[in-house]
């Protein structure tokens, strides 16, 4: 098949994305697909066509995931056109040409919908969950609201908007969190109230809106649902800290057991919640979702991720592993539901 992944872009988890990607391109080009690796953002200045006979790898000098977000203004600043749109020269038709486009994005402007509305307006046929299903579960806050609707554990929490901030709180220690972010940028435990403020303005530099929710002492698992249906479900132990930025992609500083060391009843009842959440968030063909498990056992959902990580890190490819299913696999198999 003639595949476009498409990865980079201009959001905080460009870097990971751009990891995710470079993955998902050579997992498909041993599958024996004409793969092209294009970043959103930067486009294709070169002549394309011909491109699928050519397995274009436009990030060939990319290195890996730096420890601090990545600098967007400088990231703008490489296009010729002045970055106007969000799609860089020529990836539009790039991916009219492709059979299937391989979405490697992670974060706003990629997995919050826009990018999934644009190309269903277009014809194009990408893998991963459409529109509606992105953008709700981009904004924490609405897909809290959803949970709570549908009886779905979920920290207690509250919707905080830039400039309206009331004097409602939540009670110490409370996570503060950009209402629509990725990979942990612009989140904070606050401890006591004199941290609170400088919590809200570090969540404020991404989002305009921020989530303020209860923090969960405990242990941190993920659970991955494919075509409906649940993954093993993996524990995620940092050796020092939270699971932040840092955590997540650099290897060896947190501990990952997949299938995770848990009751069976407890396991299952993990996955029936996450296969709950897709359901309710109106997900399709694949998901990821972030759980706590507290002192008492009581589980909590944090989040859905729409488009979540591929790296050498991430946590999907460990779930999908313990069943028997190779990363390749993996990305075939998200592929084909892309078909369906
Ligand atoms: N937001 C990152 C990519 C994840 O959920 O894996
Ligand atoms: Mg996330």
């Amino acid at each position: 098949m003639k595949i476009v992944v498409l990865g980079g872009g201009i959001s905080t988890e460009r870097d990971v994305s751009l990891s995710s990607s470079r993955m998902i391109y050579e997992a498909l080009k041993k599958k024996g697909h004409q793969a092209v690796l294009l970043d959103v953002y930067l486009g294709y200045e070169d002549d394309y066509a011909g491109i699928f006979e050519k397995d274009v790898d436009w990030a060939e000098n990319i290195g890996g995931i730096k420890e601090s977000n990545p600098d967007i203004a400088q990231i703008k600043a490489l296009r010729k056109d002045g970055g106007r749109s969000f799609f860089g020269p020529n990836v539009i038709e790039i991916c009219q040409m492709a059979d299937v486009v391989f979405l490697g994005l992670h974060g706003e402007d990629g997995e919050n919908g826009k990018v999934q509305a644009a190309f269903d307006l277009l014809g194009i046929r990408y893998t991963g969950t459409d529109y509606v299903s992105s953008a709700l579960s981009m904004d924490k806050s609405l897909a809290k609201e959803l949970f709570a609707f549908h009886g779905i554990p979920t920290p207690a929490g509250i919707h905080v908007r830039k400039g309206q901030e009331s004097a409602e709180r939540v009670p110490y220690p409370c996570v503060v969190k950009a209402c629509k972010g990725g990979s942990s940028v612009g989140v904070c435990i606050v401890h006591e109230e004199k941290e609170y403020q400088a919590a809200l303005e570090e969540a404020f530099k991404y989002d305009e809106e921020a989530v303020i929710e209860q923090y969960i002492e405990g242990r941190e698992f993920s659970c991955a649902v494919i075509d409906g249906k649940a993954l093993p479900v993996i524990e995620i132990a940092p050796l020092c800290g939270f699971y932040d930025y840092k955590n997540k992609y650099q290897a060896g500083s947190t501990i990952e057991t997949c299938p995770a060391d848990l009751p069976e009843d407890k396991t299952r009842e993990m996955q029936l919640i996450s296969e709950k959440v897709f359901r309710a968030l109106r997900l399709k063909k694949y998901a990821r979702m972030d759980f706590m498990m507290d002192k008492e056992g009581k589980l909590y959902c944090l989040e859905a991720n729409t488009l979540p990580g591929m790296t050498p890190t991430s946590l999907i490819p460990q779930e999908a592993r313990a069943i028997g299913i190779s990363f390749e696999d993996l990305c075939q198999w998200i592929l084909e539901l892309a078909q369906k």
